[in-house]
């Protein structure tokens, strides 16, 4: 059956039906199952990782009858052993300290066993894009082993039908590590109605794994959001002349109270203030009900407005005037520990407001088109739109802030997209450091507004078109539930031992083997799994040299200290910071160090705190990059 079916293709077979080209590298031996099995190698035939076939007999369905199966399987182990040079012998010579090459042992009789873990079987004529199933009988001991050529095994991996017109869309991310010749791409459906992990310790290559995943979407037009913590891919921007038929812009964050998104901000402004006491809390409260919100103006100006609110209050309980009843029975100094929370927390937002502004006008990014970001909910199309690229680059903020960010837009756009509003199309999320956005339980997640959002949009996405690649190089700390939920996974260089259990428990189908290997990756080297490949695979991403910027590229830290000269202000902080150790403030960062420190609208919390010490707030005031 199988042979006749193999003369059809025109494909050259030798007489056992195996394709001409497929080289024979070895033979099986010892015990196999349907799972694996091992053979001897010949020597330099194949290298761990190969995807090699051999050929075996099996059972057909019903009628007692057989069909030849071709097998395929991955290279997972290599033991090398010589029998002709025993323990014994190397013993002698290293107790005589004579050199092997002086003696008349053989060292060329060595003995290659190859582990093979079996991916699956095909049936019929075109190996490789046949349906693949699973072997249901073992491999023949004394069977050949085949390396099959290039085309055949990109087949597999892809499984695609190559006469469907038009061929499935493909994200192409590199080739095989054992094998240069075979490219390896992921399924772009699934990657965008699904969702993809990139996870790898810190110069793992996920970054430069991203930009190649966002430069194939890019060609295809589809429409992307990026939320940048660190301005990794700011450079695309810089690159726009690559892709002429889309238009990458980059935003920076703008709090501003909307109707859509009024619960998230006061909830934002609770988070971010100091503790408070049962009564603070009632104050704090009844001001954020009672001052009215001004669509679309700055939440700083709210906080602003709620503070004078708060003045107000204090003076007219001062002067014995009418208050609101719910507020009549606060003590005075209840209202100013109310107010000074507000303060801070006001001086806080323009403190980061103000790093995001210095970090953004950087002599390196000079000529970059930085527009404040617009409303999620009133122009989501301004963010998301076929061939856009949005970058929300939200260094500066504190990791509050940017999960508050990433969390409102994602919210918005989220509910655009399953109310079937029509106003946006279907698009990819793509969240950096995602730890900070989705963290463990461990981490503290009620701090987190992103978490029940990426939450949502992990579950619910799927069904209408919202896509996220998340990205981290700490997977242990990253919520447990969302991940799992991840259908592709790419895992690059992963030395931690937690982090490799726990990207074991959260892969269903990462080998024991394969989770060893994670460590003694290089970088761009590393195992893509999930639904986006048919099988795991171990990839090489290939490296786009033409997306590096100069601008993002890595900053040379030595050369910078060579030529770094004081401030000619130096004096005048040295004099604040000892002033400022005297009385221990918060935020001694906020008015000392950058060259634009906080606005007006800092001071008054700082001039508060440093008659307060040791009033530090959560979050602090300190600049966070
Ligand atoms: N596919 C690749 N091929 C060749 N070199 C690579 C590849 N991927 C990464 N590298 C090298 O490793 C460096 C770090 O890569 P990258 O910035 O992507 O790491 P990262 O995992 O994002 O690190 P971090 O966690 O610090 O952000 C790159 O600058 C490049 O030199
Ligand atoms: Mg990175």
């Amino acid at each position: 059956m199988d042979g006749s079916a193999a003369s059809k293709t025109g494909k050259a077979k030798g007489a056992d039906g195996v394709p001409a080209s497929w080289t024979r590298i070895g033979t099986v031996v010892g015990d196999a199952s349907t799972s694996g099995y091992t053979f001897i190698l010949r020597s330099l035939q194949g290298k761990l990782g190969d995807i090699v076939a051999t050929r075996v007999e099996v059972p057909a369905d019903t009628d007692g009858s057989k069909r030849v199966a071709t097998v395929w399987g991955r290279i997972v182990d290599i033991s090398r052993t010589n029998p002709f040079f025993p323990a014994e012998a190397a013993q002698e010579l290293a107790d005589e300290n004579v050199r092997f090459l002086d003696t008349v042992l053989s060292g060329s009789r060595d003995h290659l066993e190859a582990e093979v873990l079996i991916l699956g079987t095909t049936f019929g004529a075109d190996p490789g894009a046949a349906q693949l199933s699973p072997l249901t009988y073992p491999v023949k001991p004394s069977a050949e082993v085949f390396y099959p050529g290039a085309d055949d095994v990109r087949r597999l991996l892809t499984g695609d039908d190559e006469t469907k017109k038009p061929p499935p869309a493909k994200l192409h991310i590199g080739t095989l590590i054992a094998r240069g010749d075979v490219e390896v791409s992921l399924g772009a459906k699934q990657v965008v109605s699904r969702h993809l992990a990139i996870l790898a310790m810190t110069g793992g290559g996920k970054t430069v794994a991203a930009r190649r995943i966002i430069r194939e979407l890019i060609e295809l037009g589809y429409p992307l959001v990026i939320f940048d913590p660190h301005g990794d891919y700011l450079g695309l921007a810089e690159k726009q002349k690559l892709f002429p038929k889309s238009r990458i812009r980059t935003w920076y964050p703008m709090l501003r109270v909307r109707d859509g998104n009024v619960g998230a901000v006061t909830e934002l402004i609770q988070k971010m203030g100091k503790r408070l006491t049962d009564a603070q809390q009632q104050l704090f409260l009844y001001l954020l009900s009672n001052t009215p919100v001004k669509d679309g103006e700055e939440a700083a100006a709210f906080i602003q407005r709620m503070i004078d609110h708060a003045t107000n209050i204090s003076a007219k309980k001062k002067k014995g005037e009418h208050v609101d009843e719910e507020v009549d029975s606060i003590r005075l100094p209840t209202i100013q520990a109310a107010k000074r929370s507000l303060e801070f927390v006001l001086a806080n937002l323009q403190q980061m407001k103000g790093n995001n502004e210095r970090l953004r006008s950087q002599e390196r990014f000079k000529g970059y088109d930085f527009k404040e970001m617009p409303d999620p909910w009133d122009a989501p199309d301004d963010v998301v739109a076929p061939g856009l690229v949005s970058i929300f680059y939200l260094a500066g903020y504190d990791h509050l802030n940017q999960s508050a960010i990433v969390s409102m837009v994602l919210e918005a756009l989220f509910a655009h997209r399953s109310t079937l509003s029509g106003v946006i199309p279907p698009f990819q999320a793509i969240i950096e450091e995602a730890h900070n956005f989705i963290p463990s339980r461990s981490e503290g997640t009620d701090e987190t507004p992103s978490l029940p959002t990426i939450r949502k949009v992990i579950t619910e996405g799927r069904k209408f078109g919202t896509g996220l690649v998340l990205i981290s190089q700490r997977p242990s700390r990253l919520d447990e539930t969302t991940l799992a939920q991840c259908n592709s996974f790419l895992v690059l260089r992963l030395v931690n031992p937690n982090d490799k259990r726990f990207v074991r428990s959260v892969m269903e189908n990462l080998s024991e083997q394969d989770a060893n290997i994670l460590q003694t990756f290089g970088p761009g080297q590393g195992i893509v799994s999930g639904q986006a490949v048919r099988f795991p695979l171990l990839v090489k991403v290939k490296f786009d040299e033409d997306l590096v910027s100069e601008a993002i590229g890595d900053e040379d830290f030595i050369a910078e200290a060579g030529r770094w000269k004081p401030d000619a202000r130096r004096k005048a902080n040295a004099e604040s910071v000892a002033r400022n150790l005297g009385g221990e403030r918060p935020g001694a960062s906020a008015g000392t160090g950058g060259a634009s420190g906080p606005k007006a609208g800092g001071s008054s919390a700082g001039a508060q705190a440093k008659k307060k010490p040791g009033r530090r707030g959560r979050g602090g005031l300190k600049p966070e990059f």
